[in-house]
Formats: C-alpha cells, sequence, structure tokens
C-alpha cells in the first residue's frame, strides 16, 4: 500500500467529489484502486482520469467515502493498485453509456479517445463530471431525456462501432435484454461486485465463478451475456445471496 496526498478535493454536487491525489501512476482507462483512509474500510474506485496526477470520482455512500470525503487538500490517503484489465482501445464511432457513479470509469476513457457520452440519472442534482456536449437523461425529466438513457440511447445504438458501458447491475441487464444482439457495434461492459482483496484471492466479487476484480472488470457483451447469475443476485458483505429486483433471466 501506498500513500499520497489530495492536490484538490472538488464539491461536484450535493453528495459525489472528486479528489487528485499526487501520484504517477501507470494506469489505463478501467482500471480501479483500492483506497483506505483511517476511520474506514479499504474499498475500490474507479480511476476517473488516468493521466497523471490522477483522480476518482465518487459518491458518498457510507462510512468510507464519508470519511474521505471530509479529508483536505494537503492530507494523506493510502492506496494500492491499479488493477484489473482496461477497456480496449476503439476505432470509429465511440458511445459512452453510463448510470450512477458508473460515468467515472467511462469519464476516463472519454477524456483519453473521445467521442458521444449518454448518462443516466434519477434527477438534475445527481449528475456530476457534465460537459455541453453529453446526452443526458434523468428519471424525473429534471434535465434533458425525461426516462432512463437506455431509453436515450437504444434509438442510435447503430451508429456506433464501439460502445462501453458501465453503470449499475440493473441498468446494464436492462440493457442486455434489450440490445439487438446482432449489432455491428463492439460492445464492454465494466462490472461493479462487492470486493475485499481486488486481487483475485478472496471470491467476493465472483460472478458464476469469474473474477470481476482480476478477470474484468471490463467485459466483452457476450462474455457477460453468459453469466447466468449477472443481474440476478450478487453476495452481500456476509456472503449472503440477495436477489436484484425483477432479476429474473
Ligand atoms: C471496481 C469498482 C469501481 C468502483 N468505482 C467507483 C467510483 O468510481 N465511484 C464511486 O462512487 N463508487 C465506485 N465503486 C463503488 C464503491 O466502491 C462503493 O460505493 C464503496 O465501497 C462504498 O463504501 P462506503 O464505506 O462509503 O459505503 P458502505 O455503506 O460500506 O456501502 C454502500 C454500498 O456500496 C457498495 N459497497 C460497499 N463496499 C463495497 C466494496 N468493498 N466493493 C464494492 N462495492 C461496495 C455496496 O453496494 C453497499 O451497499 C466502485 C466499485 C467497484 C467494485
Ligand atoms: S475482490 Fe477478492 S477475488 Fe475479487
Amino acid at each position: 500500500m501506498q500513500h499520497s496526498r489530495i492536490i484538490e478535493l472538488t464539491k461536484e454536487n450535493k453528495d459525489v467529489f472528486t479528489l487528485k491525489f499526487d501520484s504517477t501512476i501507470a494506469a489505463r482507462p478501467g482500471q480501479f484502486i483500492m483506497i483506505w483512509s483511517p476511520g474506514g474500510k479499504e474499498i475500490p474506485m474507479s480511476l476517473s482520469d488516468t493521466s497523471n496526477p490522477p483522480t476518482i470520482t465518487f459518491r458518498t455512500f457510507g462510512e468510507t467515502t464519508k470519511t474521505i470525503a471530509k479529508l483536505k487538500v494537503g492530507d494523506r490517503f493510502f492506496y494500492r493498485g491499479p488493477y484489473g484489465n482496461s477497456y480496449p482501445v476503439p476505432t470509429g464511432r465511440v458511445a459512452y453509456v453510463a448510470g450512477g457513479t458508473g460515468l467515472a470509469s467511462v469519464n476516463a476513457m472519454m477524456l483519453k479517445y473521445g467521442g458521444d457520452v449518454y448518462v443516466g440519472a434519477r434527477t438534475k442534482d445527481d449528475l456530476f463530471l457534465l460537459r455541453n456536449d453529453f446526452r443526458i437523461a434523468t428519471d424525473d425529466g429534471s434535465a434533458g431525456f425525461k426516462g432512463t438513457v437506455i431509453d436515450l440511447f437504444l434509438p442510435h445504438v447503430n451508429e456506433y462501432d464501439y460502445i462501453f458501458v458501465c453503470g449499475p447491475e440493473p441498468m446494464v441487464k436492462t440493457m442486455l435484454d434489450r440490445i439487438d444482439r446482432k449489432i455491428k457495434a463492439k460492445v464492454y461492459i465494466s462490472l461493479e461486485r462487492l470486493m475485499k482483496c481486488g486481487v483475485g484471492i478472496c471470491d467476493s466479487c465472483s460472478i458464476n465463478g469469474v473474477r470481476v476484480c482480476k478477470d474484468g472488470t471490463v467485459f466483452s457483451m457476450e462474455e457477460v451475456l453468459s453469466l447466468s447469475e449477472f443481474g440476478v443476485y450478487k453476495r452481500n458483505e456476509a456472503g449472503k445471496i440477495e436477489f436484484f429486483v425483477n432479476g429474473k433471466r
């Protein structure tokens, strides 16, 4: 584990923060680090910018993210990584489809390779890292298209050669249930599961025996479609199975 100092901590909205830290990391878009600060647990975070100095962008959910959001410029935090594979290098027209904090992961790709970003949130106040050309969907219609990011994106699916997706598992499952599986585009998805070790040892992130941390986090659409547990159930911190709502396959 290494330590680093915070160079900038930017409040993006009411509960999302971007933290720039004083390190040089050889990372590729799609990779993540395990972060820790005294008072919290060790948790995985995508790099939202893989240039140096790098950034992470996170929503304050529980004790660890709240602890890190309270740090100040100059404070230290600890990390190890980068871990996981990365998104492949795209050619042709590129789209990114992101829900919630999934935007952090695809943001690193967008900064490096450009392309059209489709982003979904519950409401306008949940949006972050926005740029003028982003295509926005909100559940309540308070910004952009009223509906889900899947509804916004799918009519455009045939315009692209590469599609990169990151978001909550039920969102990704809905997309896979509705997408034409014979489309010309190559589709890659970054998965998020509970992670403890981050390096393929503890099995807490497994889906059908595939370790999201080590074998992914980025998988092709065909690989994800072959995982019968995906979008159906996950394991909580105690290892107990929890079903997703409407998680039938
Ligand atoms: C590869 C990967 C990349 C991620 N990147 C980002 C990111 O860029 N931005 C962001 O806001 N969030 C990201 N997350 C989710 C983030 O790790 C959780 O929000 C965080 O662990 C919550 O910790 P907490 O102590 O603040 O909250 P807690 O109260 O402990 O947990 C809140 C919720 O976060 C999830 N969670 C808790 N612990 C973990 C864990 N060890 N691994 C995965 N999920 C967990 C659970 O769904 C839980 O219900 C990522 C997760 C993974 C697996
Ligand atoms: S987090 Fe331990 S095997 Fe993936």
